[in-house]
């Protein structure tokens, strides 16, 4: 069985259409991850399967129950780590945990087996407000208050934003171990490096999904040449590539610009054309794509189609 189900779910608040007739499937036992940038929709969607706010249209299942219709079922059989506000700040550590386990109906004591490993690392704070946390403590706290009612899938709503490198790195090992518990777990992360942790991906853009897979064959199915150029102009350089008829899409990246073009081209004669267009430090490298990659050529090609 799914334990979700999303088919054409859209949304519109007044005349912004948060989501697009959006499908996927979360298998059971499985960690998807939706993965899109700020204003995506991930939140609203979030919101609609977890039962707090209803779709325009469309249709939803969660631990096979409709949303609308069985929402009082679900909401006894998912757990949600909102992206903000989840915790009570004037409570403590200990306080808080127990409010979540009392509005579930259930004890602290009940569940420990599923979170005594990921408590027993804020326990030693146990008595500290929430509020006087860092990120990856309350992060933890959060996650712990989901599943102490040991629900049977998990919603995180961005649970690694604003978390250092470590905690978060910490995080995803704990999501593993869950999943080896049988836990279903839509994740959903700006952050594209995190998408290879997840089983499978949906890419979101305004609202939109833009494709579904597991991240390698993501990776694999995008058969396009990529360059990585360098130079001492990178944004004139820029101006000037997306004027050429090899070209499909030049995006900035970090230091970098990644360069997807129709073709393959040489790069030596490459080099050499930018050479001669007044660049200097120019350095070019090909590349394997990665998942962000993936995402900015998609992205441009929905805008591309809607203009
Ligand atoms: N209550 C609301 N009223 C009006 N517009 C909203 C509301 N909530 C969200 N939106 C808009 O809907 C779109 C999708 O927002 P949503 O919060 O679902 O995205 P998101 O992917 O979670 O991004 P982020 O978490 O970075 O804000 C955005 O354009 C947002 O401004
Ligand atoms: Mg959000």
């Amino acid at each position: 069985m799914e334990a979700i189900i999303v088919e054409n779910i859209s949304k519109n608040y007044k005349d912004i259409q948060a989501l697009k007739e959006v499908s996927f499937q979360v298998k059971e036992g499985e960690i998807f991850g939706l993965i899109g940038p700020d204003g995506a929709g991930k939140s609203t969607l979030f919101r609609i399967l977890t039962t707090l706010l209803l779709p325009d249209s469309g249709k939803g299942f969660v631990a096979g129950h409709p949303i609308v219709e069985e929402f009082k079922s679900i909401r006894k059989k998912v757990g949600y780590m909102p992206g903000k506000f989840s915790l009570y700040q004037d409570l403590s550590v200990e306080e808080n945990l127990s409010f979540f386990a009392t509005i579930f109906g259930t004890t602290i004591e009940e569940n420990y087996d599923l979170i005594k490993d990921i408590y027993e690392q804020i326990e030693p704070f146990k008595k500290r407000l929430a509020g006087k946390l860092s990120g990856g403590m309350k992060q933890k706290l959060a996650l712990c208050c989901a599943l102490i009612h040991k629900p049977e899938v998990l919603f995180l709503d961005e649970p690694t934003t604003g978390v250092d490198v470590v905690s978060r790195q910490e995080f995803w090992e704990m999501l593993a171990v869950l999943k080896q518990k049988g836990i279903s777990i839509l994740v959903s992360t700006p952050y594209m490096e995190e998408a290879i942790l997840c089983d499978r991906i949906a890419l979101i853009l305004n609202g939109e999904i833009l494709n579904i897979d597991t991240p390698n064959q993501m990776i694999q199915n995008f058969d396009k040449t990529i360059y990585a150029i360098k130079c001492n102009r990178l944004y004139d350089l820029i101006h000037y590539l997306r004027t050429q008829d090899y070209t499909e899409s030049c995006l900035p990246f970090g230091e970098n610009l990644h360069l997807v073009t129709k073709e393959k081209v040489e790069i030596e004669k490459l080099k050499k054309e930018i050479i001669t267009q007044g660049f200097e430090q120019v350095e070019i490298e090909k590349i394997t794509p990665t998942i962000e990659d993936v995402f900015l050529h998609l992205g441009q090609e929905k805008k591309e189609d809607a203009n």
